[in-house]
């Protein structure tokens, strides 16, 4: 970017406000334009890969299923028909939320890859891609004759991204993986959940963290792959994602602390073994006494971070708990469990009559970091938020008004975007079988006729 005079002379504040405006967001270029990839993919994990590559510009086939399409536009309960009319076989049905936020910005064509003619179709728009994302049980796209090995064959500048649950090789290749299985066996769940002292047990994360993590992990491998083979080899490449491996990567200091001590990390809530104070707190008072929502009509949550002695030093004097200033002055005595439970216990008495907002502001004006939990109407209302356009209403083709989410990330110049949320199955069917094989109508009417697509 060249950066002129007036953006020079900005306040920094300005400038990103300037360059990041997400009111120009679909103004600038998208920096995978030009690109092509093809998402054979089934609920998150593959998906949200494709999606994340979408959202730069990649042009992205989702190819799914004939009349149904994937499971995910069929997991949840708002199947809305009336807001959502989609496929023309159910036009009823197919509109799941969680197929929202993973598959921006595709085009939906439909494969039945049990018939000979789909498989054909499948070299074809291989041979014009430059990468291909799938989340299929291993093996399964080598046993209908479109694997790596074959699709390289049509088009060695290929990238294969397979994403799975276990690999490729060993004896738990076959097993079926999803996001909860990842979590579960890649050691996460062990470590999350209240302390048993609060009746805690091993707890799953409720948003599907383990498969957005791993869809922006494959874009990643996907992206790296595509400088290699476009600035080095020349040639495509194999890629494996596997679900629980993914997991194993993230899990932080609990593999070093096995290693080093062979000591098996326990839950510790949500307060931290190596920093206290860090943690959230109960706070007794609701934020939403009158709500019809029960989750809203309980005490609120704030998190207090106060590790440092001299923050620590302050957080005691805002609660008047002089005692604990002088009983565990440095981090190190803090960091004891039993001291945990004891700081804990005197921040939430405090506490008790206060509301999440109410913590957070005595703790701003005792300098210390705190953050009132927040539920999803708040993240979706909060002004700093929405003065950057992270969650956005979508004009979208297909349902108009639809609340998203954007990127999760920002760029100056080539920002990521969405354009559409999603579309029905087959939408794209004429379009892209037109464009990139070359059939007529009548033959996509044929293949339609024969439920190839
Ligand atoms: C998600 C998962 C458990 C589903 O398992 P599954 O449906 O038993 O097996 P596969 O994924 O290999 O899918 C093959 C089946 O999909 C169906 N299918 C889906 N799309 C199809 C298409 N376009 N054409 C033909 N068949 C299709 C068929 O029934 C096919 O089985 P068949 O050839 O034996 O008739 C499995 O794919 C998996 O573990 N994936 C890796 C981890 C993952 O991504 N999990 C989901 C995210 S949490």
């Amino acid at each position: 970017m060249t950066i002129p005079k007036e953006l020079k002379e900005m306040t920094f504040e300005d400038f990103c406000r300037t360059v990041f405006n997400p009111k120009k967001r679909h103004e600038k270029p998208e920096v995978l334009k030009g690109k092509r990839g093809i998402s054979t993919t089934q609920y998150i994990l593959g998906p949200s890969c494709a999606a994340y590559l979408a959202e730069l510009g990649a042009e992205t086939i989702k190819v799914e299923l004939p009349r149904r399409g994937e499971p995910m536009r069929h997991t949840t309960p708002f199947n809305e028909p009336f807001l959502y009319p989609l496929s023309r076989w159910m036009p009823d049905k197919g509109t799941g939320l969680g197929f929202f936020g993973a598959n921006h910005n595709e085009y939906f064509i439909t494969l039945d890859f049990h018939k000979p003619e789909a498989i054909e179709i499948m070299k074809r728009l291989a041979a014009k891609s430059d990468f291909m994302a799938e989340n299929y049980r291993a093996g399964t796209f080598d046993r209908w004759g479109i694997g790596y090995r074959q699709l390289s064959e049509v088009n060695p500048r290929l990238i294969y991204q397979w994403m799975g649950g276990f690999g490729g090789w060993g004896p738990g290749r076959n097993r079926a993986s999803y996001d909860i299985l990842g979590q579960a066996q890649g050691g996460c769940f062990s470590v999350t959940g209240l302390q048993r002292e609060f009746g805690g047990l091993p707890s799953k994360h409720t948003i599907w963290i383990m498969d957005y993590w791993g869809g922006a992990m494959s874009a990643f491998q996907i992206l790296a792959n595509m400088w290699w083979r476009d600035n080095i080899s020349g040639l495509g490449n194999f890629m494996e994602y596997s679900q629980v491996h993914g997991a194993q990567r993230h899990l932080s200091d609990i593999i070093a602390l096995y290693g080093r001590y062979g000591l098996v990390a326990q839950r510790w809530g949500n307060w931290d073994v190596l920093l206290c104070v860090h943690g959230i707190v109960q706070c007794g008072k609701s934020s939403y006494p009158g709500s019809k929502n029960p989750q809203e009509q309980e005490e609120g949550y704030c998190l207090i971070s106060a590790y440092e002695d001299e923050d620590y030093a302050a957080l005691c004097n805002m609660i008047e708990r002089h005692d604990l200033a002088e009983k565990y002055p440095e981090h190190k005595d803090r960091l004891d469990p039993e001291a945990q439970f004891e700081i804990y216990a005197a921040i939430e008495e405090w506490a008790a009559d206060k509301t999440k907002e109410e913590v957070a502001a005595i703790c701003d004006q005792y300098g210390l970091i705190a953050q009132p939990v927040m539920n999803s109407k708040e993240v979706s209302t909060n002004p700093h938020w929405q003065e950057r356009g992270t969650l956005q209403w979508i004009d979208d083709p297909t349902f108009g008004d639809v609340f998203a989410q954007v990127g999760g990330y920002l760029m100056s110049d080539t920002p990521p975007r969405c354009n559409w949320v999603f579309k029905p199955v087959g939408a794209d069917n004429d379009y892209i079988l037109a464009k990139l094989c070359g059939f007529t109508g009548s033959e996509i009417a044929k293949l339609e006729a024969e439920e190839v697509i």
